[in-house]
Order: C-alpha cells, then structure tokens, then sequence
C-alpha cells in the first residue's frame, strides 16, 4: 500500500471518529464519551498530516503544541462554568484566524511564489480569508458583549444594513479582482497588487465581522455564538478546499452543518428565524425594556417554602443562569432528593437557552449527578401545568417570563416559555425582583400564585434543605 493510501484510510478512520464522537455529543449520557472519541481523531488527523510533511520543523511543531496544550489545560481548569459561553466564542474567533493565516500562506509561499494555482483552489483561498477574517472579528465582538468588557446592549445606527451590504458588495469586487490576477503576472511582479487586494479583503472582513455582530444584544446573543461557530467551521471547510485535504473538509463541514443546525434551535427558541437572524436589525428589539410591571410581590420565608413543598405531590425545578451564578446545583439535587423520598414526583424542566450557554443547565445538572430520566423540555411540562403543584424557579428569569407569552409589546414576545405561572403554587429563588439578561420586567413576581424567596440560591435551597432534614 502507498504511503497516500494508507493516509488516505486514516483520514476515513479520522473523519468517522468525528462523526461518532459528534453523535454520542447529543447525549448527556455519552457526551464524556463522544468528547474523548472526537479528541481521539483529531490526534489522527494531526498525525497524519505530519507524517505526510517532508521538511518538518520540529521544534516548532513541539513549541506549537506545548504552546497550544499549556493554554487548552489552562482555559479549561480557570475558566469559570459561568464564562463559557465567552471562552467558546473566543475559541470560535481563533478558529477563524488560523483559517485566515491558512489561506494567507498558501497565498504567500505558493501562489505568490509560484503562480502555479488553479482558479477553484484562488477561490477557495479567497473564501477562506474572508470567512476567516469576519468569525474572527465578530467572535472578539461577542466575547467582549458577553464577559462585559464592552456594552452587552445593541449598538444601533441608522442604515446599518445598507453599510454592511457595500461592504460585502466591495468585499465581492476585490475578490473578482483578486481570483483574476494572472500567474504571469505575479511572477513578473504582480503580486503587489494582489498583496493590496489581499489585505484589504482581510480588512473589510474584519470590519464587516464587527459591523454584523454590534447591532446584537441581549437575548440574541446565543444565537450569534452559535453561528460564528458554524462560520468557524465553513472556514475550516475553505481551507481543506485550498489544501486538498480530505479530513479539514470533513471535520469543517461537520463544525458547519452542526453549528447551523444549533443556530436553528436556538433561533426557534427565541422565537427569531434565521432569515430574520441575519438580515434583520439583530436584536432591535431587545434595546427596548418592554413594559414595567409593578405590584405587591409575595415574599416568603424558607420555613413558609418548607411547608408547601412539604405537602406537594409533584415538583418541577425550572434551573436558570441564577443556579449557575450560585453554583447551586449540589443542593438542588439534594432537595430533588429530600422530596421524592417525601413522596412527591420530582422533575426537572430546561429551558433551550436557561443560562448563558446551550446545554448550560444540563451540564451543571449532570456534574451534580441529576439522573438524566428526571430532564424534560419546556413542551413536555407546559400542556399539564395546571397539575404542577409546585413550580421552583431557581435563579431563572427570562425563560419563564409571561410576558413573552401575553404581552405583544415585550421584547421577549413570542419566545416560548416554561410557563410556571400556570402551576398552583410558584416559587422563585432570586435576590431580588431585578430583570435577567434581557432587561425586561418580569410580571411573574406579582402573580398571585407566586412566592418570592429572595437571596443567593445556593443558601435558599440549603436552608429547605435544612428544613426537611430537621
Ligand atoms: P436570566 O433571565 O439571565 O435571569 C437570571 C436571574 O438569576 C437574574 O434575574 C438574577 O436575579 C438571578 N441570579 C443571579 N445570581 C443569582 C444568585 N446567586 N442566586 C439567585 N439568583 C441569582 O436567566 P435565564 O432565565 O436562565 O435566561 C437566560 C437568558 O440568557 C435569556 O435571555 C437568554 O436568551 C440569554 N442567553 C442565553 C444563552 C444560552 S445559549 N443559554 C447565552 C447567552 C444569553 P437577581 O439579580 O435578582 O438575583
């Protein structure tokens, strides 16, 4: 067999461990799993590839990977569960910039120097500086919104879309431009001017990528992530065309096809299509605070909140970014615990977008060892509601805000819900009656079936927890 054979047969074996590791990721289950298979063929891949190199530096080779390692183990030890979201967006945006410096390089060493290139592969290194390019940009824009070190609120301007839609047409020239330069041409010095298409290509993409993802704010936010990593992977995807590799186009259009596919769930629940998502004014409506809700909120103490779970038959906890801001998840098991051994059926209901990231509640609730039968979504709980004898909200706000479901005038409106206002009894754990993440009041406070445990909610719960013990 020839050495092309065998690493042709390797990036088959590759690619199926990305799509199996992929398939177990969807799981709670098998997600460790799936994560371990997926690593195991990218060091195929990896592997691969370098055998395939025949001037290998490497020590260069060795610093990238002690380089790459040492901030990976970092990253995944310091940053915080609560900083995810942020660390994955920043992760997506270094995706992009190698895609970019891929697709530069192979214009520099080979195109440049050479002039030996066919027009589908000039294409393809085009697409992959430009793609590369606006994922990196708009993934530093969204990692700054969500860490917070720039304004989380849409930056809105008049005939936004209009500048975004000249650059992307004057983007298209360049590349026109660009795709034509003759090979004769660089050889005979030419290159200047493909340099000069070349960067400003890269620079309008940055611009554009940082014009794109400043009009989003506040409950949109999730969908922008989720889309920048499937830009990342379609990067990824360009720069396997630009090599002719097989296993980069793979695990490229993989990245893709799934970050679209999680852009759509997202979009659904939010309640935004995606043709909305993208060409729309992104988030407009979350720069408005909708109405104020005012009234008499119904505090309650922890022995008051005894007594009711004390007498419940069934209980649903509806998790939220609060439960993950208090690292509450420990005691919540707990008290799940404390009341199926009281009699009452207990489950757990997660919302799509509960938190600051998908999947943020499952994976807490899996760290703290919930048996994953006791999860359910909002469309298994929302038609018997009215059967719920008590609905614990823990530290989540927007998820379960009515008015999304009443109020026309909301920012939130039509975003499905977790309608715990529905149940006889409601109580919420929060610190205070502030809004969520999206800003908009939330009239479920004032319900009358509803019952406010202010404080952190990791001491809420203990002292229920306390409670039934004693
Ligand atoms: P939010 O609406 O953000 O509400 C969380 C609530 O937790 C806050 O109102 C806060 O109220 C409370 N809280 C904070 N720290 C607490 C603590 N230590 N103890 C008790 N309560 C605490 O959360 P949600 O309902 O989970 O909704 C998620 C929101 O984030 C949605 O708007 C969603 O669009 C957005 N988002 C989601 C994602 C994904 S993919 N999940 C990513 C980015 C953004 P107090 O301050 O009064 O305590």
């Amino acid at each position: 067999m020839s050495p092309e054979l065998i690493r042709g047969l390797c990036y088959i074996v590759a690619s199926i461990f990305f799509v199996l590791g992929l398939k177990m990721l969807s799981s709670p289950l098998t997600a460790r799993k799936g994560n371990l298979v997926s690593a195991i063929g990218m060091l195929i891949a990896v592997v691969t590839t370098l055998t395939a190199m025949t001037e290998v530096k490497w020590v260069w080779v060795l610093v990238g990977v002690g380089l790459g390692s040492a901030i990976g183990v970092s990253a995944a030890r310091l940053v915080r569960m609560t900083a995810m979201p942020e660390m994955v967006g920043l992760f997506n945006g270094f995706g992009g910039l190698a895609s970019l410096l891929v697709g530069w390089s192979e214009f520099h060493w080979k195109w440049a120097a050479t002039g030996e290139f066919e027009l589908f592969t000039i294409i393809a290194i085009f697409l992959t500086i430009l793609i590369g390019g606006v994922t990196f940009s708009g993934s530093l824009v969204a990692f700054g919104k969500l860490s917070g070190t720039i304004t989380g609120r849409p930056v809105l301007y008049k005939g936004q879309n209009i500048v975004k839609a000249v650059i992307l047409i004057t983007i298209l020239v360049l590349g026109i431009f660009f795709c034509a330069q003759k090979p004769d041409q660089l050889n005979a010095g030419g290159t200047t001017d493909a340099y000069f298409l070349l960067i400003g290509t890269v620079v309008l993409a940055f611009v554009l990528g940082v014009l794109s993802t400043i009009p989003i704010g506040g409950a949109d936010m999730p969908v922008v992530i989720c889309l920048l990593n499937s830009y990342s992977g379609l990067a990824v995807c360009a720069a396997g065309f630009v090599f002719g590799n097989n296993v980069l186009i793979v695990s490229g259009s993989l990245v893709g096809a799934s970050g679209i596919i999680l852009t759509n769930i997202m979009c659904k629940a939010m309640n935004r299509s995606l043709a909305n998502v993208l060409f729309s004014g992104f988030g407009a409506a979350a720069s408005s605070k909708g109405r104020s809700y005012q009234g008499q909120a119904r505090p309650v103490s922890a022995e008051d909140a005894y007594l009711i779970l004390e007498a419940a038959r069934n209980v649903v906890f509806v998790p939220g970014y609060g439960m993950a801001a208090a690292q509450a998840q420990h005691v919540v098991r707990e008290l799940g615990e404390l009341l199926d051994e009281n009699g009452a059926e207990v489950k757990y209901c997660i919302h799509p977008v509960a938190g600051r990231m998908p999947g943020h509640m499952n994976v807490l609730l899996a760290e703290a060892n919930v048996p994953y039968e006791l999860l359910v979504e909002p469309q298994d709980v929302n038609p018997t509601m009215e059967m719920v004898d008590v609905a614990v909200v823990i530290g989540a706000n927007d998820v379960v805000n009515p008015a999304a479901r009443d109020d026309k005038s909301s920012p939130l409106w039509g975003m499905p819900i977790i309608e715990v206002d529905r149940a006889r009894i409601c109580i919420v754990l929060k610190r205070s009656l502030n809004p969520g993440f999206a800003g908009v009041d939330n009239p479920l406070f004032f319900k009358e079936n509803t019952r406010m445990l202010f404080g952190d909610a990791k001491a809420s719960v203990g002292s229920l927890v306390s409670e039934f013990k004693q």
